[in-house]
């Protein structure tokens, strides 16, 4: 008996599997009108991490939205061939977002134009980042300074595209102007679809721990209805599970976790659904991921670019494994993609053999 009758009035016949769907679909979180999941986990925009190479092994391994890491509005302007090669995005990595920053209204339009011809599902603006060069120029967290810009800029890039524009910003610029409840309501105004706050202001770059009761409050005002990803220290599922429920987001922003660590993901989606850890990934699998993530890197940057980027992951990947200084040693300074598979791949038997001895 699948087939049932509902709204006889408007003579309407819909299947269970429909009913279904649309309770289903109304759970949802959606930015305009990209589909989500329920509860999203999103891949927070890092530079010199979220890469295609990094971001194939964070969507294998259960990321529903990510990031480019931040780009130069001006370098994407002037054609830099730096900023414009973080433009490199996949089908299979949608839904993706570009992240940009900079501080002239004019600039960052030209550049949402740019990211544009890149074909992105989301336009991000950075207004987080807390390094010197960054804000003191009035970018990134340094637009807090002055939130009449912040919100103008905002309405811009937003009147200048058809894609959904969505920030990720902190709590403040110091701990006397945590004005983000006022903020993200005005972003909203203008027209972003979405907002990730990390719960820090920049004052406290990544010092002391992230306070997520301003973005709880961000996600009970009631005047909010676009999704507010919360992001700051989400280091276990067991935290992740805590900030969910007592916080009340629409989804968590997961950076530093992920590094070496693009299982966190699924660990994290497990964890919420069944209050149980899955099994830590063993050396096997940290290999067979380190082997993967090595070979996309050379794939997309050619051998010599490739292998020196891998370098900065290894000890990630690694941490915590007794005496492996000289393999360390080994992996940061070979030089050839033969070479390091050598070493790569006996690891977890040598590894394993060493141990019996030891
Ligand atoms: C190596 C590194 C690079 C980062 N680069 C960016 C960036 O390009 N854009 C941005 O919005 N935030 C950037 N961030 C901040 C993260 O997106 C995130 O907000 C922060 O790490 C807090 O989240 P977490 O505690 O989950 O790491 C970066 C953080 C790290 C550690």
């Amino acid at each position: 008996m699948s087939k049932i009758t509902v709204f006889h009035d408007l003579n309407l016949r819909i299947t269970l599997k429909e009913v279904n769907l649309i309770c289903k679909n109304t759970l949802l979180v959606y930015i305009g009108n990209i589909k989500l999941a329920e509860f999203p986990l999103l891949l927070a925009p890092m530079e010199d991490v979220s890469d295609p190479p990094f971001r194939a092994l964070c969507k294998k391994h259960g990321a529903d939205l990510m990031y480019t890491e931040f780009i130069s509005s001006e370098g994407l302007i002037r054609d830099a061939t730096k900023s414009i090669q973080k433009l490199d995005i996949f089908e299979y990595e949608r839904p993706i977002g570009i992240q940009i920053f900079g501080s002239d209204i004019e600039s960052m339009k030209k550049a949402t134009a740019v990211c544009e011809t890149a074909n992105p599902d989301i336009i991000d603006i950075n207004y987080g980042c807390p390094v010197k060069k960054v804000a003191c120029k009035g970018s990134g967290a340094g637009i807090l300074q002055d939130i009449p810009k912040m919100v103008s800029m905002t309405k811009e890039i937003v009147k200048s595209t058809s894609l959904p524009v969505t920030v990720k910003t902190r709590l403040g610029w110091d701990e006397n102007s945590k004005y983000i409840v006022e903020v993200a309501e005005r972003l909203q105004d203008v027209g972003i679809k979405a907002i990730s706050i990390h719960g820090r202001t920049r004052s406290q770059m990544y010092k002391g721990e992230a306070d997520w009761t301003l973005i709880g409050d961000v996600k009970n005002n009631p005047r909010m209805h676009i999704p507010v990803f919360g992001n700051g220290d989400i280091s276990s599922p067991e935290k992740a599970l805590h900030f969910k429920n007592r916080y009340g987001v629409d989804g968590l922003m997961i950076g530093r976790a992920s590094i070496g660590n693009p299982w966190f993901f699924n660990q994290v989606k497990h964890y919420l659904e069944k209050e149980i850890n899955l099994p830590i990934p063993s050396l096997k699998d940290k290999v067979d991921t380190v082997i993967e993530h090595l070979k996309f890197s050379i794939k997309w940057k050619g051998e010599r670019l490739g292998i020196l980027e891998m370098r900065r992951h290894y000890a990630n990947y690694f941490r915590g494994i007794h005496n492996f200084k000289q393999t360390r040693f080994k992996l940061v300074t070979l030089e050839t993609q033969i070479e390091l598979m050598e070493v790569l791949n006996v690891l977890p038997e040598v590894r394993a053999a060493s141990a019996q001895i030891s």
